[in-house]
């Protein structure tokens, strides 16, 4: 068997892969069936997703099946499990998120409570739909993507830190609950990876970081050996350095760092700015 049918051998049935439009949706979707996985696709622009679908069907020979849907609206969960019917889910990696950069006080309610639903609810929603029977069966993945601002607090970056602090710790206890049964979870820990996420995020830079490609594939290489991965060394380095200073120490460096790098200021002229007008 080659390298890459084990991981179908081991998992089996489908990959089932959310925000596969774009990013490191669209890599994962490329790599899974490169391993042998047929596919179910799920994001919102069904266009993007069709020609995504048509090129990996052509290129790896597999079933791809293409679901359109918004996760941040939890009812789409039925409907996304309707349009999977029996099919076994032998891979889920829930991929499909987004952030905004910016103070707090100047987003917008709705968009952030949008945000909380898609990148930690529809991701616990779908994981109690999915990882049972999956340790029924005795085998299966569960591939959660977290990130680096999940380690520390993020302010200016505060509502999606937290989500990704939540998607972090989450695959990680799961992790310890299903070992040994045959089930493999994993958080993906990106740093800055070069995909649309910046542009949605508000922030005044192209996509740039590191190769998405990449990115999935330490992911895979590094699924059923560790509960978490964190991509680059300086990524690494990041996650690990916060461990040895207090909290308060963390919390105003990183500020200082993200208010440079995100929003091109400092936090004291953010602290002064007025709060907009809604
Ligand atoms: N790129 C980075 O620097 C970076 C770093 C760390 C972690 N991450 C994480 O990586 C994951 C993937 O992001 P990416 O970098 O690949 O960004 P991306 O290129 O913007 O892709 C995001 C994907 O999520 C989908 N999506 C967004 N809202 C959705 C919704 N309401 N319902 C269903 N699908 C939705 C998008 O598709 P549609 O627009 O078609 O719905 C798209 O396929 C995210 O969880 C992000 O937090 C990214």
């Amino acid at each position: 068997m080659t390298n890459e049918h084990t991981m179908h051998a081991r998992y089996g049935g489908w990959a089932v892969v959310t925000g596969a439009s774009a990013g490191l949706g669209e890599q994962f979707a490329d790599a899974l069936a490169g391993r042998g996985f047929p596919l179910v696709l799920v994001a919102r622009r069904a266009e993007r997703l069709e020609e995504i679908a048509e090129r990996i069907r052509a290129a790896h020979r597999v079933e791809v099946l293409v679901v359109a849907d918004d996760l941040a609206d939890l009812a789409s969960m039925d409907r996304v499990a309707a349009a999977i019917g029996g099919r076994e889910v032998g891979v889920l990696v829930l991929n499909a998120g987004f952030g905004f950069s910016g103070r707090f006080v100047d987003g917008d309610a709705a968009a952030d409570l949008r945000m909380v639903q898609l990148n930690c609810t529809s991701v616990v929603a779908a994981t109690h739909r999915y990882l049972p029977p999956m340790l029924g069966r005795g085998r299966g993945a569960v591939i959660v993507v977290a990130s680096v601002a999940g380690f520390q607090p993020t302010p200016w970056f505060s509502v999606y830190g937290a989500t990704k602090a939540f998607d972090l710790m989450f695959a990680e206890s799961l992790w310890s609950e299903t070992r040994g049964t045959g089930v493999d979870v994993i958080a993906l820990c990106p740093g800055s990876t070069k995909t649309e996420f910046s542009v949605h995020a508000h922030y005044d830079r192209p996509p740039d970081g590191d190769d998405p490609r990449e990115v999935v594939e330490t992911c895979l290489r590094q699924l059923g050996r560790r509960p978490s991965v964190v991509t680059g060394f300086s990524n690494k380095l990041a996650a690990f350095a916060h461990r040895m200073f207090p909290r308060a120490f963390v919390a105003s460096v990183t500020g200082r760092v993200l208010a440079k790098d995100l929003l091109r200021t400092t936090p004291d002229e953010l602290r002064k700015r007025p709060r907009a007008v809604k």
